[in-house]
């Protein structure tokens, strides 16, 4: 069984602030097979790589991030809150002055020298096509997997590209969406979803893994990928399962846990 790819979520986010060149810089510098990244459309249809709906909790800015031209976002300062508690102190942020980066920009910057698992956030129509057109012009197609709790924007983007892989992230929403039946059954009711979507990946939160769901996906032919890795011990559940990879904050800490549990991974 070949071993989990190491993705970095958000890029190396417990050393550098998330969703931020440093951090995809950092990831690179570990050895990471690759990093998550999450995207979402400026006012003007740029597609800008951060994670939360507003601005208001990790930049200098206020307000919803689709409510800003991707100008204006990449002027905002989205490095400082990484060191708040040493700045309440005094001392300089070491990432003060970062400004949001396009899916562009970093697909431009990172190229070939990484994966990427590029999770779409918001739900605009025209975003999936926005998103193949940027991942074709950096020539990353074979590189890059396409991610979402919406299986609605995933089957846009399958509908608009054949071949590229497609993993569909279940969480404690995704449950409630089918009703009240057991999450077992209703997250196997997705995998199969996704079967006949013709998905590629299903991604399981690590507190959320049952061994029936996996058995499942496999079945289905699809494969499993880890998220919410939080301690040593998620980790080596992720591998002791059989996953294509996990996403975590603590790349440097799986990597060294991988590299003692298995052969090294394929490509
Ligand atoms: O890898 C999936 C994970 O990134 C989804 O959660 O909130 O970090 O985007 P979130
Ligand atoms: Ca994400």
């Amino acid at each position: 069984m070949p071993a989990p790819h190491v993705i970095a979520h958000r890029g190396a986010s417990a050393d550098a602030p998330e969703n931020t060149l440093p951090a995809f810089q950092r990831a690179l510098e570990l050895g990471v097979d690759g990093v998550e990244l999450d995207v979402q459309l400026s006012r003007d249809g740029v597609l800008v790589v951060f994670h939360d709906a507003t601005l208001d909790a990790k930049t200098d800015r206020t307000g919803r991030v689709r409510d800003h031209r991707a100008r204006e976002l990449q002027g905002a300062d989205i490095g400082s809150w990484f060191d708040r508690e040493p700045a309440r102190s005094g001392a300089a942020s070491r990432y003060a002055g970062t400004g949001l980066a396009t899916l562009d920009q970093v697909l431009g910057r990172f190229g070939t020298r990484l994966a990427y698992q590029v999770e779409i956030k918001s739900p605009e129509p025209e975003l999936p096509a926005l998103l193949l057109e940027s991942v074709r012009a950096r020539g990353v197609e074979g590189r890059t997997t396409v991610t979402s709790f919406d299986a609605s924007s995933l089957a846009r983007v399958r509908a608009l590209d054949a071949g590229i892989p497609l993993c569909l992230l279940l969480d404690r929403r995704s449950r409630l969406d089918l009703g009240a039946e057991s999450p077992v059954e209703v997250q196997r009711g997705w995998v199969e979803r996704a079967a006949r979507e013709r998905f590629d990946q299903i991604g399981i939160a690590a507190e959320d893994l049952a061994p029936k769901v996996v058995a499942q996906v496999e079945k289905c032919g699809l494969s499993v990928r880890v998220w919410r890795i939080r301690n040593d011990a998620d980790v080596e559940r992720a591998i002791g399962i059989g996953c294509v990879g996990f996403t975590t904050d603590w790349p440097a800490r799986a990597l060294e846990i991988r590299a003692r549990a298995t052969d090294p991974p394929g490509p």
